[in-house]
């Protein structure tokens, strides 16, 4: 018996501040206007995405006391900008990063429930964990979680929240025969939870939402990362966009879902991806060069290096040689504000200075060569061929795509390459869920979710 055609799941992610977005372009437009948001929330719906996906940053990153030269443009509201879009849009999930440690459950709860109405059946949280006294300190208590605390915290937010949906039930408003009118009854919303991170009760404001349970990303790598994503994320925003790693990182994650109780497709992989698209395959190298060379600048490399160095290496010329020295983990972060995903410093610095080397790369090049998630480049055919061939081989179950040039890049992606997934049956021609979670194919949990304890 053959195994059906995995669909492809596809995210449009609208680049925030980081070196990938060229908001500086000319043909680039703004990054806070509605109008740049709903550009790329309806075409990604044109495209038949299962979701438009928010990146968030509580703080402006800085380099020895200076922002980073592409955080001039701010990062705005990740809620109030979703709100704007379900209104524009009719099928399409709308998933923001939100962190779980300098957030209250109750407020969570409540704008993700809110979200999940507003869109009938739409929101989606990407759970984040940055914990740093630097992104702290605007926040109420500061600095005030131990690393090795974050996914702890994490867990007992999600699990505050997830009590706090649950705290209404489809049958808590009903109608009352005698008077003809509708009755909420008497614990409807009542909740109580309590654990290491929260002591709270009372009654939810938010009756139960289209999703019931809204859907649940995770973004993070580390050993505690992946375990918390396997017992409860419905998907993962992954930065493994590259075989092998790709492939194991599913594996891991795949595995470790089943040990945890779950059904492996409960549980979805997407690897954050960039394209760019030509008549021809090399006039698409060509122009990924140029993007590449246009997002690398010298002091953006020398920013990426010093998040692996941890050391001021402003001395260094980035048209020169990468870094003679070794790394200092142990010295106070150079660079604010940065999830720092390279677990091994000097595995990397190593790695690195083996890649100049053989390829004959000088620093700017290296970075330019090694820090890139996954490009999809190539002509239309190509793409939509590489995209297939990694998700029916288990390199992922889709990709969340952004485009260097906000807000236009994905117009190209939607005309071109959406066309032929869709003849390949890879990706599908109309929405058929009612919810985003019915969309990317995740169990139905509205009548399944289990009502917590009363208060
Ligand atoms: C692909 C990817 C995207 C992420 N995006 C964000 C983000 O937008 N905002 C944020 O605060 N943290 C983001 N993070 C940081 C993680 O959620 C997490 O805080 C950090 O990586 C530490 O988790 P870990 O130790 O499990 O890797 C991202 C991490 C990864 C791997």
């Amino acid at each position: 018996m053959s195994t059906p055609r995995k669909q492809v799941i596809l995210g449009a992610y609208l680049g925030g501040v980081n070196h990938h977005t060229a908001w500086w372009l000319p043909e680039a437009g703004s990054q806070a206007d509605f109008s740049s948001f709903e550009h790329t929330a309806r075409t990604a719906e044109r495209g038949k995405f299962d979701f438009f996906f928010l990146a968030e940053g509580l703080i402006l990153r800085e380099r020895a006391g200076k922002i980073f030269d592409q955080d001039i443009i701010g990062r705005p509201d990740t809620f109030t900008v979703l709100a704007s879009i379900a209104a524009v849009t009719e099928h399409l999930g709308l998933a923001g990063t939100i962190n779980a440690t300098f957030n209250e459950p109750y407020e969570l709860a409540r704008q993700l429930a809110s979200l999940d109405h507003l869109s009938d059946g739409r929101a989606a949280w990407n759970v984040v964990t940055s914990f740093d006294a630097f992104t702290g300190q605007n926040f109420r208590r500061g600095g005030f979680l131990d690393p090795a605390d974050r996914y702890a915290r994490a867990e007992e937010t999600l699990n505050a929240v997830r009590a706090l949906w649950d705290s209404w039930d489809a049958a808590d408003i009903v109608a009352d025969k005698s008077s003809g009118r509708f009755l909420a009854r008497p614990d409807a919303g009542s909740f109580a939870f309590h654990g290491s991170q929260f002591g709270i009760s009372g009654r939810f404001t938010v009756p139960r939402s289209p999703q019931g349970r809204p859907v649940i990303l995770q973004a993070g790598v580390s050993p505690q990362g992946r375990a918390f994503a396997a017992a409860n994320a419905d998907a993962i925003f992954s930065p493994y966009g590259k075989l092998p790693e790709a492939a194991d990182f599913y594996r891991d994650i795949k595995a470790r879902a089943i040990a945890a109780g779950r059904a492996a497709e409960d549980i979805k992989i997407l690897p954050s991806a960039s394209f760019v698209l030509g008549d021809t395959e090399a006039e698409a190298i060509e122009k990924y060069h140029a993007i590449r060379t246009e997002q690398v600048t010298g002091q953006t490399a020398l920013i990426l290096l010093e998040q692996i160095w941890n050391r001021d290496l402003s001395g260094y010329d980035p048209e020169g040689p990468v870094p003679d020295i070794d790394p200092d983990p142990d010295a106070a972060p150079i660079i604010q504000g940065r999830a720092f995903v390279h677990q091994d410093r000097f595995a990397t610095v190593e790695r690195l200075r083996q890649v100049a080397e053989a390829k004959k790369l000088n620093l700017r090049e290296v970075v330019i060569d090694q820090f890139e998630r996954g490009p999809l480049v190539g002509t239309p055919a190509q793409v939509a061929e590489q995209i297939d061939a990694f998700v029916q081989n288990d390199g992922s179950d889709g990709f969340i795509l952004g485009s260097h040039l906000v807000p236009w890049g994905l117009d190209e992606f939607v005309d071109k390459v959406v066309p032929l997934l869709q003849e390949r049956g890879a990706l599908r021609t109309e929405y058929t869920g009612t919810t985003l979670r019915d969309n990317l194919g995740l169990p139905d949990v509205r009548s399944a979710a289990t009502v917590p304890a009363r208060a």
